[in-house]
Parts: structure tokens; sequence; C-alpha cells
């Protein structure tokens, strides 16, 4: 309005404006601010501005056409952040999901932090905020809650219209323990992690019939309600899909009863409905005191179970959809709340798995089971 003024009064050069296409001349810084206002309200959008340079066109120039279109083609193929650009991870508040979050934001990646539970997830996506990654994006979501999985499913439809990668992190672990017998133990490592030191922790490390259908409602089943919610929105990917299954050693096979070992273990017969059928006879064996007797390990029993069903699921989804890249990792034995913060791994070496496995190159390869960044058997 006050150049149009100082255009109408013909006072123009008195007021300091260029003389040389004076009305192009502030239009176009005008749509520059535009740009860089838009930029800063939408951060989960790639908006640029560009000269095209000096072409030949209807006005006068000196580069062809095909010259200066070559800064918007440029522009307008960005990549997100570099390699993929729209991610979820859940159980994102704390531990493991918490530090993927910031190590795929720190990548450029627009990166939608999950929690169950509001005030932790706020709190947790602010300090992200602090460190300079304000592409980490708030939204609430309880794996065992379909509701709040359709909510974050319509919030990505109406927000981005897509999303490329999703980590599936959140879990629990069906166990109580008794922290402090536990800390006073200072039971070795080596023999907790391979499962041979159940018998040390005994009355310390406690299970029940509910822990153990929480875990596996949260590490199985609470996987299979958000992925297949995303999967229409994963499908949509122009940057590639990628799922990340955030395992266990654990689920090892070798943890599993042989009869059923076998089946979990063999993709050309596995299906989503033995795998029903299997967690079935679990919670059965469980609730009739019969878990030991038919053969399952006694330490942390669903927890095993759960994993060992997740690892089986990632290898049919990525047989059904051959198209995305698809893995299940185990993250090390770290430090957390998890694993009454005994692990000998920190946040961030625990959370280079799942990075390494969002960040695949297309082609890589799915349906794999990783033991922190390195492939291994089942
Ligand atoms: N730490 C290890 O050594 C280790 C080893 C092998 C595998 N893992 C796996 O790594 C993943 C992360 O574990 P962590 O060690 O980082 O443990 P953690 O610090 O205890 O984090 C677990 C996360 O899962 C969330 N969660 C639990 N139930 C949920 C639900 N119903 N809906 C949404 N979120 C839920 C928790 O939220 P709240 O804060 O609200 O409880 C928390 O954010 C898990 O899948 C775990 O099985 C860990």
């Amino acid at each position: 309005m006050k150049f149009l003024h100082d255009l109408k009064d013909n006072a123009l050069d008195s007021n300091g404006w260029t003389m040389m296409v004076p009305v192009y001349s502030i239009s176009k810084a005008s749509l520059n601010a535009y740009t860089r206002l838009l930029a800063k309200k939408y951060p989960e959008m790639l908006i640029n501005c560009v000269h095209p340079s000096y072409v030949s066109t209807d006005m006068r120039g000196i580069l062809t056409v095909e010259e200066g279109a070559k800064g918007p083609v440029m522009l307008a193929l960005l990549q997100d952040g570099g390699p993929t650009g729209m991610q979820v991870v859940t159980g994102a508040n704390k531990g493991i999901g918490l530090e993927t979050v910031r190590q795929l934001a720190s990548h450029g990646i627009t990166v939608v932090l999950t929690a169950r539970d509001e005030t932790r997830g706020t709190e947790a996506t602010r300090k992200l905020h602090q460190l300079g990654l304000s592409n980490v994006i708030f939204h609430q979501l309880d794996v065992l809650d379909p509701v709040s999985i359709q909510s974050l499913a319509k919030f990505i439809q109406d927000k981005f219209g897509r999303l490329d990668i999703l980590v599936n992190n959140a879990g629990a672990s069906g166990v109580v323990a008794d922290e402090k017998a536990l800390k006073a133990l200072n039971i070795d490592t080596a023999a907790w992690i391979s499962g041979k030191g159940n018998h040390l922790v005994q009355g310390i490390v406690t299970h029940t019939y509910e822990q153990g259908e929480k875990c596996i409602n949260t590490n199985y089943y609470g996987v299979k309600r958000v992925t297949e919610a995303l999967l229409p929105l994963l499908q949509l990917s122009p940057a590639g899909t990628r799922i990340v299954n955030v395992s266990s050693c654990s689920g090892a096979l070798t943890r599993i009863p042989m009869n059923i070992r076998n089946e979990l273990g063999d993709i050309k017969v596995l299906n989503e409905g033995r795998i029903d059928e299997i967690l079935l006879k679990f919670l059965h064996d469980f609730k009739d005191n019969a878990l030991e007797s038919c053969g399952w390990t006694m330490m942390a029993p669903a927890y095993s179970i759960s994993k060992a069903s997740l690892n089986a699921y990632t290898r049919i989804l990525a047989k059904k959809c051959p198209e995305m890249v698809i893995n299940c990792v185990h993250p090390g034995y770290v430090s957390t709340d998890m694993t009454w913060h005994g692990g000998i791994l920190t946040v961030e070496e625990g959370a280079k798995g799942p990075v390494m496995l969002a960040l695949l190159q297309d082609g890589g390869p799915t349906g794999c089971y990783f033991d922190r960044t390195q492939q291994a058997e089942f």
C-alpha cells in the first residue's frame, strides 16, 4: 500500500524505491518474503523461491527456456530432508524410540513423535525442539487403542497425505522387577541376555498372566494394528516405504518350543492366522500354569513369543509387499527403563540399527532380522 501510495504521488524516487521496473521489483521482493513466512509456518513442507536467471521468453534474456527451467524443476523435485521424508515412531517419549526420533530428525526428516501419554510426548518433543529439531511433531498414539490409531492415521492423511517410514518401537516387557534386589544381584550380562540367568532372578523378576496378555497385545497386535492402519498412507510414499519393527533377541527361534519354532521359522507356510493360533496356545498354557511343561522359555516368556511373532509378521508383510523395505531389528542390550538401566549400550548405540534400517536404500534387504546393524538368523 505504501508503494502504491508513493507511485500515485509520483514519489517513488524521492522515497528510495528503485526506478528500474519498480513495481516488478517490489512484487517479487514481497513474493520472497511470503515464501519465507509460509516455510516457517509449514516446517514439514519444502517451500522455496528461485530466480530462473535472465531467460529468453516474451521478456528478453540470454538463457534458453530449458536452462531457465532448471532451477524451478530442481526445487520441485527436492527430497524431504534426504532419502525419505515423512516418518512415524511409536513409543517415542523415551528410550530407544526418543533417540531414534532425534537421529532421524537430525537427518532433516520430518518425524511424528508419538506417545500414549500426551504430557510425556509433548515434553519429549519440546526437548527436541530445544535442540533445534523443529521438524519433530507430536501426536498421541496408544498402540492398544484403535481409536487413537485411527486419529493418528487421519492426522497424517490430512497434514501430509502420505507416509514414508514407520518405526514400530513401542514395547512392553510383560514382567515386573524388584529393581533394588536386581541391582544388588549384579548379574552377569552375558548370562542375562542369553536367557540362562533365569534361575538367578527367581522371585525378583515376576510375570502374571495379565502382564503377559498385555505384552503380546502391545508388541505383536499393537504393531499389526498400527501398520495396517497406516499401510494405505505408506503405499503412497514416492520415496520408497520403510517399515522397521523393533524386536529383540528374546524372540530368537531357539527360545521357542521346537514344534512351534519350525512353523514360525518357515516363511513358506507362515500366515497370520497360524500366528494367532500359536499365541492363543501360549496364553492357554500360561493360564493353565503349564508354560514350563509345554517347553516355553521361563525367561520373560510372553515377551519372547511376542517378539518371535513380530519377526514372523515382518517376514509375512515383506513377502506381501515386495515393493517395500520391511525388516525387524534387535537394538542390543540397551540401558533404558525396560532393562531397569542394566543394559550395556547407550540409547545412541541402541538406535543405530533402527535408524540404519529406516534409511535403507531401495532394493535393500527386506523380510530380514538384524542384530543391531548386522543381518542375522531369526
Ligand atoms: N532396552 C533394550 O535392551 C531392548 C532390547 C531389545 C529390544 N528392545 C525393544 O526396544 C523397544 C524400545 O524399548 P526401550 O528399551 O526404549 O524401553 P522404554 O524406554 O521402556 O520405552 C518403551 C516405550 O514404549 C512405550 N509404550 C509402551 N506401551 C505402549 C502403548 N500401549 N502405546 C504406545 N506406547 C507404548 C512406552 O511409553 P510409556 O513411557 O508411556 O510407558 C515407552 O515410550 C521395545 O520394543 C523393546 O522391546 C529393547
